[in-house]
């Protein structure tokens, strides 16, 4: 057999990306965000696109873990991968840059018909600098470290170095460079995550006399500005926050520079994860979760959103990574995170049980993205065998998105363009909510969760997990359609899901809903650069019967999707 030295594959990587460079003259559009009447989307070859995710785990971008990645990426069906691109190993020395490890993603992504989001470890990743190169890691005077108040060094960059700044932004200008020069064309990469998790584990902000000088100062003026507060010190404006309003400035201002460095090359949409604040029921003698010591100080958490709009305009997108199963957290960080300027990107979330359901409200509340994290078949799995991913099982996928992915993915294209138009909805189960109705105008949709589902009786709910989950849809009618029909994409998991006219909205309606077809299939693939509402639908068959009568039943491990014509017949006989 043929064996190539990692080198030869990575030329070899190199001259594939160029050639299908030369291939298509023509650049695709660059994906870029777009909005639309308070609702967000990606467009990716100027269509809305679903990012249905897998990010591997944080060491495997080499060249001997990725043979390990793929397959993993391949059973779960996603259609973009997330993976790191290490500072360390791009800018081995000051200036010197190897593309390698770059051109290795982009070519196996393309390889296996993926799509790409970079995430740049850079100076920040979970808080520290640890994959900052050698030569600045070991030149504490020129790249100085962030200061705690006792005058330790940490093992964090200071966010209140010009030096450290420009070197980061100057690494993150040549990444830009060389992905416009190789992907212009294709565009494989979508997104790029600038620094990963940013802020300081360690300490609240930077107590070196530098930074202390410019705490002492007042706040920018520009920042008072949008923030709309009265001018002063950060003591003064803050209070209390003062020390972390002042680290997340100091981060905030940092990262757009990086990013601004980044776009002036190629203007990727860019977006920040967020290591979030969790709520402290773990901890002891502490009422709430510290700055520095629980979460990163600085970066882009619930309290710092505002500020980090103002001072990072660079960063499209502020992402919550979401490793809780707590549902109720999760409705609140999305009440924090989806906002008119910042849409909603799930890039990171847990891989117990849980994350499906979590998966759907998500898409259910506009989300451009959503991401397990750790799916990969190197045998990482944080300790924890019940995730699956053991060293032992390397070819069990470490994610209970495992189901809900390759239900969803044939539907991702129709599920961007319906969010961009606020035509789609979803319903996830929750203790104590087994019947919950989405409505559309005048006609609901009965969602009921767990089976079996009883005539007479309520629905009994997931017995497990609690997860029951369902989508629907509203999508145009067939041409010539009877006025006054619609039609649904449907599907789920552990749920049953019928339609009914809304029953408050008239005493005595004088039409009644019917049935006209519920056809299982799929879009066809074929029109994927066209709009996505406007594919050819391929009906594998018609459901009927015991498959419609009390609902359309989509049970665990379900693999369906409906697409249901209604129309509305008078309820009583016309006089004649
Ligand atoms: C969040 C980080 O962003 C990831 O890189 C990884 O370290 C995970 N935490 C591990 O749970």
């Amino acid at each position: 057999m043929l064996r190539l030295s990692s080198a030869a594959v990575v030329s070899l990587a190199t001259l594939t990306v160029g050639a299908v460079q030369a291939q298509s003259p023509t650049p695709r559009p660059i994906p870029q965000i777009t909005r639309q009447d308070g609702h967000a989307s990606l467009l990716v070859d100027g269509q809305p696109f679903l990012m249905l995710g897998a990010q591997i785990n944080n060491s495997s971008s080499w060249p001997s873990a990725l043979p390990h990645v793929w397959p993993a990426l391949e059973q779960m069906h996603v259609n973009t991968v997330e993976a790191p691109v290490y500072w360390e190993q791009l800018e081995p020395q000051p200036g010197h840059f190897d593309f390698s490890g770059v051109d290795l993603l982009v070519h196996g992504a393309r390889e296996h018909g993926l799509r790409l989001v970079l995430l740049w470890f850079g100076t920040w990743k979970n808080g520290q600098a640890h994959y900052v190169p050698e030569w600045i890691k070991t030149d504490t005077k020129r790249f100085p470290r962030e200061v705690t108040n006792r005058g330790n060094l940490l093992d964090v960059l200071s966010p209140n170095s010009t030096a450290n700044r420009d070197a980061d932004a100057h690494a993150f200008a040549a990444l830009m460079r060389h992905l416009r020069e190789i992907d212009q064309a294709d565009r494989t990469v979508l997104m790029i995550q600038v620094e990963n998790e940013s802020g300081s584990i360690g300490s609240v902000r930077d107590f070196s006399p530098a930074a202390n000088r410019e705490f002492a100062g007042p706040v920018p003026p520009a920042l008072i500005q949008k923030l709309g507060k009265p001018a002063g010190t950060w003591a003064t404006v803050f209070g209390a926050d003062a020390d972390e309003r002042f680290a997340a400035f100091s981060t905030a201002s940092y990262i757009d520079t990086v990013a601004r460095a980044g776009k002036a090359e190629y203007p990727l949409p860019m977006y920040c994860n967020v290591w979030i604040t969790y709520p402290v029921h773990a901890l002891e003698h502490r009422d709430h979760p510290s700055p520095g010591q629980e979460y990163p100080s600085g970066g882009p958490q619930q309290g710092n959103i505002d500020l980090w709009k103002a001072a990072a305009p660079s960063i499209d997108v502020l992402a919550p990574d979401f490793y809780s199963g707590d549902f109720k957290l999760l409705e609140q960080v999305v009440r924090e995170y989806r906002r008119p300027d910042n849409p909603l990107f799930i890039p990171e979330t847990g891989r117990g049980p849980g994350f499906g359901r979590d998966l759907f409200y998500a898409l259910g509340q506009g989300a451009i993205g959503f991401s397990a994290f750790g799916v990969d078949f190197t045998g990482w799995s944080m300790g924890d065998e019940s995730e699956g991913g053991s060293a032992a099982e390397k070819t069990v996928l470490p994610s209970s998105l495992a189901e809900d992915v390759p239900l969803l993915r044939p539907l991702a294209p129709q599920i961007a363009a319906l969010n961009l138009q606020g035509g789609l909805q979803t319903a996830v189960e929750q203790p104590g909510l087994t019947r919950t109705r989405l409505h559309f105008g005048d006609i609901d949709a009965v969602v009921s969760f767990g089976f079996p589902q009883r005539d007479g009786e309520s629905a009994p709910g997931t017995k497990t997990e609690q997860d029951g989950r369902a989508l629907v849809g509203q999508i145009p009618t067939p041409p010539g359609s009877q006025p006054g029909g619609a039609d649904f994409l449907v599907t789920g998991l552990n749920a049953s899901i019928r339609f009914e006219l809304a029953p408050n909205l008239s005493d005595k309606p004088a039409t009644q809903l019917e049935i006209l077809s519920a056809e299982e299939g799929e879009f066809s693939a074929v029109a994927s650069t066209g709009p996505p509402l406007s594919a050819a639908w391929r009906t594998a068959r018609v459901w009927n019967g015991d498959q419609t009568d009390r609902g359309l039943n989509f049970p665990a491990h379900n693999r369906s999707v409906i697409r249901i014509h209604l129309h509305r017949l008078p309820l009583t006989t016309p006089s004649r």
